[in-house]
């Protein structure tokens, strides 16, 4: 087992019922909802519990794994990291943060034991992801990680009512490998 839940500032762990008002609160920020393709608007307490229960069905059943983001200092929950192949055959790479929380490296940093996560633990061939094209500060973070881009597709935004031109990125093992040792 490679994942280490702790980082310099953060603790990554499993979500909780605990974590609702939070969750809500940050999710119910249009401006982080408006990045995310499945998240309606308004963003409810029903909404979260679907969500949890989600998380926690496809945990057991291999297909997704999502990490509550918190502080180290004082617990905050600050945002959510994880993979999900739910959707398609391959894991899908996502992560939100509450908009207080932006521009402070948060994103990377818990990015990294996920990604370590998803190649030794999960040995996964390749991660995918995608940033909306107005949303260049998650291009960012991709780029940092190592992701490279593949093309373009529009996707929908559920917190929009419409279509975006999203870019979509890509991580393999191999790459993520040749990264780490350099
Ligand atoms: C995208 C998001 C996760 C970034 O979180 P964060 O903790 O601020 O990210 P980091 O601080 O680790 O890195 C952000 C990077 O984007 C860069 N950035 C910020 N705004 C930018 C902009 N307008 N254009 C280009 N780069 C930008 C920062 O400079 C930083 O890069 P650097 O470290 O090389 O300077 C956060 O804004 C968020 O949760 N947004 C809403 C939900 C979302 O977009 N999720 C991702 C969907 S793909």
């Amino acid at each position: 087992m490679s994942f280490h839940p702790t980082t310099q500032r953060l603790v990554l762990r499993a979500p909780t019922m605990t974590d609702m008002p939070d969750y809500v609160r940050i999710l119910g920020d249009y401006e982080v909802a408006k990045n995310l393709r499945m998240v309606a608007h308004p963003f409810t307490e029903t909404l979260f519990r679907e969500a949890l229960a989600h998380i926690d069905r496809e945990r057991q059943d291999g297909n997704a794994r999502y990490f509550a983001v918190t502080r180290a200092m004082d617990g905050a929950l600050i945002g959510m990291c994880g993979l999900d192949r739910t959707v398609s055959r391959n894991w899908e790479f996502g992560y939100w943060f509450g908009r207080q929380y932006w521009g402070q490296g948060y994103a990377t940093e818990a990015a990294r034991p996920v990604l370590r996560f998803a190649f030794e633990d999960l040995e996964a061939e390749q991660l995918s992801a995608g940033w909306f094209d107005d949303n260049p500060a998650s291009g960012a973070v991709l780029h940092k990680l190592g992701f490279t881009v593949t093309g373009t597709t529009r996707v929908k935004s559920l917190a929009r009512g419409a279509e975006v031109l999203s870019n979509r990125v890509l991580l393999t093992s191999g790459e993520y490998m040749r990264k780490k040792a350099a």
